[in-house]
């Protein structure tokens, strides 16, 4: 049973907003908000790892974060960046006592392994590379089983309830009504913004909600210019939701081919294969180009089968579901986006320019990745950050509203809004990816302004009205951040 008035309403349940809950103490009330099931998130499809050291060790501390400055072109925020790096043993090592099970050699060792970026192997992974999966399955069996916090599915939050620069709440859509519910402290765990393009590794709840609510609400938004494009998804000629074949497949020795069979990255940066997302990326948007194609190749096929079996069941079996046997045959890869480096502002403690808003994971900006993120860093950043807010929420004395939450019954419309959702994604695709200039960028501009100008002078009350409007909203943000920064650094590149 619902109630009107929370300590704490978390919204998302990516690893972000499970982490955070279940670091909240038991005597505060938490209501946990996901705008599908549970188990559905961004963060569940994370394959790669989690990158930090397990062991306390100032050489291995400073290798981290020379390795993020160096993927981020020195853009990160250098506290933030400390405190992500020095902070991830004690968070790695409880994330071990939530349950997670990371993969082990025969003596019990866990296994590390290296991606795009890392001059070390550092990188968690569970098994072999459903890193994601299992840090989801283990949190939410803990959430599930913990009393103090209420689980709220299939709901989605349209705006946050915002008096004075105060945060009070949220206005959530659930089946059949519209309710406000109040609170001490909300978090924002939104996760990304995947659907504003046509092809991205996000699943399709990745709307941008968390950044469109908080941008409305007026907090400050930052760096969402740098949209990271990650170099390779399985490619496929239909538009959507694109499968993701880890950096780990290339940081145990895989290749890239271009469509005439030959490898090309060394003509780009010295660490070949294994440069910073953001610039192999670009390598082969470039390699696309000289050859006339839409796709290049991942070659592991001089790697042992049985290893690439073991190592990647998820993505070995995908591949053969889509008629490629990635240990004999090239795998057809292409970037499409991946992950939005900027977000809603946020300070060490995770906290907004909006009183008692914070804000976790893809949705935030920690300043951590700089102008570009180092892989596997982000589910880092949602426990470390996860940890210190709920630390800081457990010292907050209870807010005590003296207000009688709106609730009202709907008749839910069946607008499903498609023809507007596609005309984002394919602006944006074509406009404002990996390569952007002033002319396509003004462009994109003029339609998603008369895109969103059309939404908000005919509001609607359903999930795909707000899903859409938060479209519009948060390409918007990125359209305006790519035009103010006129120079190419980390994944903004602008060839004018
Ligand atoms: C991957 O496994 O390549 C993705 C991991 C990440 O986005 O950091």
């Amino acid at each position: 049973m619902l109630k009107d008035y929370y300590d704490v309403v978390i919204i998302g349940s990516g690893a972000a907003g499970l982490y955070t809950s279940l670091n909240i103490i038991n005597n505060k009330k938490v209501l946990l908000i996901s705008k599908d099931k549970i188990i559905v998130s961004n963060s569940s499809l994370a394959q790669g790892g989690i990158a930090g050291e397990l062991h306390a060790n100032d050489e291995a501390y400073q290798k981290h974060i020379d390795d993020s400055l160096l993927a981020g072109s020195y853009l990160n925020n250098i506290p933030a960046l400390r405190t992500l790096v020095y902070e991830s043993s004690h968070n790695l090592n409880k994330l071990i006592n939530f349950g997670v099970k990371f993969d082990k050699d025969e003596e019990g060792n866990i296994l590390l392994t290296r991606e795009g970026g890392h001059s070390e192997r550092r990188i968690l992974h569970a098994g072999g590379d459903a890193t994601g999966k299992e840090i989801i399955k283990s949190l939410a069996v803990q959430v599930i089983n913990k009393e103090n916090i209420d689980i709220l599915e299939d709901a989605m939050v349209v705006d946050l309830i915002v008096e004075n620069n105060k945060c009070l709440g949220a206005g959530v859509l659930t089946q059949d009504q519209y309710r406000e519910i109040y609170s001490t402290v909300t978090v924002l765990c939104t996760g990304g913004i995947g659907e504003i393009y046509k092809n991205s590794t996000n699943p399709t709840v990745a709307t941008g909600d968390g950044i469109a609510m908080a941008y409305r609400a007026g907090a400050e938004i930052a760096n969402m210019e740098f949209v990271q494009f990650h170099p390779t998804a399985f490619f496929r000629h239909e538009n959507g939701p694109r499968f993701l074949i880890s950096e780990a497949v290339r940081g145990e020795g895989g290749y890239l081919l271009n469509v005439e069979g030959n490898r090309f990255m060394h003509k780009y940066h010295h660490l070949c294969e294994l440069a910073p997302r953001d610039k192999v990326s670009q390598s082969i948007y470039r390699e696309m180009y000289d050859t006339w194609s839409d796709h290049v190749y991942l070659d592991v096929r001089h790697l042992d089968s049985d290893f690439i079996k073991k190592r990647f069941p998820t993505i070995y079996n995908r591949c053969l579901e889509y008629g490629v046997d990635m240990t004999e045959e090239l795998v057809p890869v292409a970037p499409v986006e991946h992950f939005s480096v900027g977000g809603i502002s946020v300070d060490l403690n995770g906290h907004s320019s909006i009183e008692n808003l914070y804000a976790n994971g893809e949705c935030c900006d920690s300043g951590v990745h700089g102008a570009n993120r180092l892989a596997s860093n982000s589910l880092l950043e949602c426990i470390v950050f996860g940890g210190r807010i709920a630390k800081n929420i457990n010292d907050y004395q209870v807010e005590v509203y003296d207000k009688l939450p709106l609730v009202q019954n709907l008749k839910l419309s069946n607008y499903n809004y498609r023809n507007i959702k596609n005309q984002i994604k394919d602006i944006m695709e074509r406009n404002v990816g990996i390569v952007r200039t002033e002319k396509n960028l003004i462009l994109a501009e003029d339609t998603i302004k008369g895109i969103l100008n059309g939404l908000e002078n005919d509001k609607r009350t359903c999930k795909a009205y707000y899903e859409v409007y938060n479209m519009a909203t948060v390409a918007l943000l990125v359209i305006e951040s790519a035009l103010n920064r006129k120079e190419s650094i980390g994944c903004h590149y602008r060839i004018d």
